[in-house]
């Protein structure tokens, strides 16, 4: 196999926006998106479509550049690019000129055959996070990563690859951050120095083009928010989403759904949805119900909606081959299945048996399959939860020749989950008609945050694999996801009590709460755990529902910004070597003010890391010196939790459900600090899309220490709140009374 080295540019000319450089093995080009965010793309064969699953964005039309001897330099307000000519390479500087990341002088980009790849160099200190949902820690230095989505059932803590593929990292160095998205989907590769003696870094594909953004704000914060803004920002998630969710693999009939969902409401636990995995559907067929088992599907939801739980279902792609399901008809008649190339429909075995994959590559395919969801909302169900989708069948890697329209299994695999979550989530939301869809996927790529939530899969029932979850949940937020959870419990296996309890606390402080488990183990409701545990497990839920508010208004700041909820420390402290420490690194921002050190089921007492700020534990209010680690305890009843000094943080009183109007009051909760803060408090809603024309209600509240004053802006938005009163509880203050006022949509300052 030869290798081709990219060598030098012959011409160099300017097409539509676009800096166009030829050099006998490839042609370059080179766009610019914004002053921060720069695009090279790198062809042997450039498509005319120049199309993208997940950037949303154009480049700008015009750029400023200049040709000298030897380089020619892009150079916008925040970023310079110097290529050079003799051989052709990239290296980007910042617009004062300090060097964030280039080209390996000696080889920069290659080809072997049909793969491409591009060696860079490498800093002394250069740290390197992201790629969403990969094993290891937090600083991916010396590692490499494989993108393939796989069905990673019975995966470890270190397997490689998982179910999504994100081709974007964050790199550190000299105190100066870069970001670079590889917006590939061929089986694709990253090396941060692991296979070259720690000299270089590198990533490429099997095929496809060299095409990648390179985004160069000094910050995290911006960088993710540049990121999302090319690949696109998640919207208001329904709010019942956030409540409290309880699945299983199965509750096998309607009865078992309402004696579940029932039972959390005669016990007083918080709770919104309740799931139906496989065994509702008659033989495993998509948009079916077993007659038996879920006789009347629009009764039994009826029943549920009246006690206020909502219900999601899983489909998968496989469609059933069976002439008497007219779903398999359909998609025959019309085309819609994967094939050889020879025509004949690619067939694979899946829960039903022998069964026909959707293209959901192709647009009438994927109109098709969101229409057929109406056999699901007819009855009354409002979420849809995408699994199988990597695509995945018995045996895992499905023939490279299977082809998707014109292209191949190669190309697409790393797409299929995401191209489902799409078709799932247009077809649900036309049909379901202002109302948001949920809408969770199992395997993904780049951009689904538009489409779906996500959950890491079939994790197992050990406390390793709950602080693995946690780096997985606070890595995907690196990558635009937000809507992010794991299989609270784990799915294999038993969790002890103790590892129940523990993972239900951290669930309350994982974006998306959802306990889950295979079909074989032990029940995981609330109260299979003893009375003492239950009481235990029902505080914590009632923990979560009290911070709804915080919550909610977090994933606004998601939807408007790109920042995940579930936040590395890595982005605020990014300067700080000990966020990156193993020891620490699984901890997170939970929002903007809440610190959580998630902690094993056996231990009683736990060291923290505390980055700069001062600190409150949100369990007693004692208070802690940043920088510094300290030595908590961590009873199963206490989880490590801790809150920023001058957070405010907006809370309710304890509801039953996100259907529940509740008291009406607003608790917003002040702690005490020397720094000014603001928190932008965010309602609407929480079910429709009237917020995209005006109706939500918005206000910024600001804590003022040296004014000592807390001020609310006046509201923005038609919606009116659901609270008319707003109590302030002050936390770590020498003698100031809690305070009620009523919520006034005029701006009013509290002195204290
Ligand atoms: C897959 C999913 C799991 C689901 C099961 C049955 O293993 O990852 O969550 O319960 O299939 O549908």
């Amino acid at each position: 196999m030869q290798v081709e080295i990219l060598g030098n540019a012959d011409t160099i000319t300017e097409q539509n926006g676009a800096l166009v450089i030829k050099t006998p093995q490839a042609e370059a080009r080179v766009m610019v998106y914004s002053p921060t965010i720069i695009r090279i793309c790198i062809s042997k064969n450039f498509d005319k479509t120049d199309s993208s699953f997940a950037v949303i964005e154009k480049p700008l039309d015009k750029f400023t550049y200049q040709k000298l001897t030897d380089t020619i330099e892009v150079s916008t307000s925040a970023l310079k690019l110097v290529i050079n000519k003799d051989p052709l390479r990239f290296n980007f500087y910042t617009a004062d000129g300090n060097p964030l990341s280039g080209d390996d002088a000696r080889f920069g980009t290659i080809w072997q055959a049909e793969r491409v790849i591009n060696y860079r160099k490498l800093y002394a200190d250069e740290k390197f996070i992201g790629l969403g949902e990969k094993a290891g820690d937090l600083n991916r230095r010396g590692c490499n990563y494989v993108n393939w989505n796989t069905d990673a059932s019975m995966h470890t803590i270190t397997t490689d690859p998982l179910y999504k593929t994100f081709p974007f990292f964050i790199g550190l160095h000299s105190g100066l951050t870069y970001g670079l998205f590889f917006d590939n989907t061929h089986k694709s590769y990253f090396d941060f120095g692991a296979t070259t003696d720690e000299q270089m870094s590198w990533f490429g594909a099997d095929g496809g083009d060299m095409n990648y953004y390179f985004f160069g704000a000094q910050n995290i914060r911006n960088i993710l928010e540049d990121y999302t803004w090319l690949t696109g920002r998640m919207e208001m998630p329904p709010l019942w989403s956030l409540g409290y969710q309880q699945c299983r693999w199965s509750y096998m009939s309607a009865d078992e759904v309402l004696a579940i969902a029932l039972k959390f409401r005669e016990k007083n636990i918080p709770a919104d949805v309740i799931y139906c995995d496989i065994d509702y559907m008659d033989d495993y067929k998509i948009f079916t119900w077993n007659k038996e088992t879920f006789p009347d599907p629009k009764g039994m939801i009826a029943k549920l909606k009246a006690i206020d739980f909502r219900l999601v279902t899983i489909v998968d792609p496989g469609i059933k081959i069976d002439e008497e399901y007219p779903e398999y008809n359909e998609g025959v008649a019309n085309n819609y299945f994967a094939t050889y190339p020879n025509g004949e429909l690619f067939t694979a075995s899946v829960w039903p048996g022998r069964c026909h994959f959707p293209d959901f590559l192709n647009e009438e395919a994927r109109e098709w399959w969101g229409a057929s969801f109406k056999a699901l909302t007819d009855p009354g169900v409002e979420g849809f939860w995408n699994d199988m989708n990597e695509p995945a069948a018995w045996g895992q890697n499905m023939p490279w020749l299977v082809k998707f329209g014109e292209k191949f299994m190669p190309e697409i695999r790393n797409v299929y989950g995401m191209q489902m979550a799409r078709a799932t989530y247009n077809g649900t939301k036309r049909i379901l008609n202002n109302k948001r869809p949920f809408i969770l996927t199992r395997a993904a790529y780049a951009g689904t945050q538009r489409y779906s939530a996500v959950w890491t899969g079939d994790n197992a029932a050990t406390d390793e694999h709950m602080l693995f979850g946690q780096r997985l949940v606070n890595s995907l937020g690196l990558t635009g996801m937000s809507l992010t959870g794991v299989d609270i419990g784990g799915f294999m296996g038993n969790p002890t009590p103790q590892l129940m309890v523990r993972w239900n606390s951290l669930g309350v402080y994982t974006p998306m709460f959802r306990n889950h488990a295979a079909k074989g183990m032990v029940m995981r409701e609330p109260w299979q755990w003893g009375e003492e545990n239950e009481q235990i497990i029902k505080k914590d839920i009632e923990q979560r529902y009290k911070l709804l508010p915080y919550i909610y208004s977090g994933f606004y700041q998601s939807a408007q910004t790109g920042l995940p909820l579930s936040r590395t420390l890595a982005i605020d402290y990014t300067a700080d070597e000990n966020v990156f420490d193993v020891s620490y690194q699984n901890q997170f921002l939970f929002g903007d003010s809440i610190l959580v050190a998630p902690v094993i089921s056996t231990a009683e007492t736990v060291d923290v890391y505390l980055p700069a700020d001062d600190w409150y534990r949100l369990s007693n209010d004692e208070k802690y010196t940043g920088s510094q680690v300290v030595n908590v305890q961590c009873p199963l009843t206490d989880l490590p939790v801790f809150v920023k000094a001058g957070a405010i943080i907006p809370m309710q009183s304890i509801i039953q459900s996100t259907n529940e109007h509740g008291d009406g009051i607003l608790f917003v909760h002040i702690w005490k600090g020397d720094q000014p803060n603001e928190f932008i408090y965010y309602e609407d809603d929480g079910l429709s899309y009237d917020y995209q024309k005006g109706a939500y209600y918005k206000r910024t509240l600001v804590f003022d220490p040296q004014k000592k004053k807390l001020i609310f802006s006046a509201v923005e938005g038609t919606y009116p709140s659901k609270y008319s009163k707003i109590q302030l509880v002050w936390h770590g203050f020498e003698e100031v009374g809690n305070i009620e006022v009523e919520n006034n949509s005029q701006p009013f300052t509290i002195p204290y």
